[in-house]
């Protein structure tokens, strides 16, 4: 479903250039529910961000369903970013003026559907994250877990084919990730969605499928599901 092939980007500071992806190429498949792991700088964020074509390669192809991101139009760029795509981040990205609610719906405005079915939509996605009654707070009236609750409702309003997770539990006290570990399962599971997760919790990279470890700019491991205990080892 998502194919990328000898991606590369390098970033240049003050004469200095830093391989950012050097070389990367795998698959993934419908469903298929990975983590993404190793150490800060090796790459793990400008991998997600050029999946999610918030970030161009320098060389090389990332192809999702059959389309090469860097060959699409604009506008259709947008869509895939909207509709194919739900993003969550560590830090939540929520507009902190805005409800729950309103941050949730502002994710249907792009698709141009109307007032009252975007309410009805976005409090549908809150409630299924267990936020019926927290819909009119604003982010800072809601805690780490609730904030990030709402992100992920914000994610998944859109039915996205893909999550993409940098972080997600990365900001949260442990029960709070448990909860957050579970709503990404669900989605896996009741909603076919694939998903890509940047992180250093053991307990996300136990669930998934498929364990990518980065160094450098390269992928050096690529574990499946039927070997996860050799995982402890190499998670950081
Ligand atoms: N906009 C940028 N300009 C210059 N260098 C950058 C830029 N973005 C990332 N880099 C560099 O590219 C490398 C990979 O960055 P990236 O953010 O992908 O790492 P990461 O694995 O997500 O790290 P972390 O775990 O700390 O989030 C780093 O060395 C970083 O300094
Ligand atoms: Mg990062």
């Amino acid at each position: 479903m998502i194919s990328i092939k000898n991606a590369k980007k390098t970033y240049k500071m003050g004469g200095e250039e830093i391989k950012a992806l050097d070389d990367v190429s795998f698959e993934v498949s419908e469903g298929e529910f990975i983590a993404i792991v190793g150490p800060s700088g090796s790459g793990k964020s400008t991998l997600l961000h050029t999946i999610g074509g918030l970030d161009s390669l320098d060389s090389g192809t990332v192809t999702v369903s059959g389309d090469d991101l860097a060959s699409l139009k604009d506008k259709d760029l947008a869509r895939y970013r909207n509709k194919t795509v739900g993003f969550i981040f560590q830090n939540f990205n929520l507009q902190s003026r805005y409800t729950a609610l309103e941050n949730v719906e502002l994710s249907l405005i792009f698709g141009g559907i109307p007032k009252k079915e975007r309410m009805n939509r976005a409090k549908d996605a809150l409630e299924k994250v267990g936020l019926a009654d927290r819909i009119d707070h604003k982010p800072p009236e809601l805690s780490g877990g609730q904030q990030q609750r709402v992100s992920i409702a914000r994610a998944m309003v859109n039915s996205p084919k893909i999550i993409l997770a940098d972080e997600p539990t990365g900001n949260l006290d442990s029960k709070s990730g448990e909860m957050i570990i579970d709503l990404l399962h669900d989605l896996q599971k009741n909603l076919k969605v694939t998903i890509l997760v940047v992180t250093h919790d053991d307990r996300i990279a136990h669930k998934a499928d498929r364990i990518l470890r980065i160094l450098d700019g390269k992928i050096v491991e690529d574990l499946s599901n039927g070997k996860k205990e050799t995982v402890k080892e190499y998670t950081d």
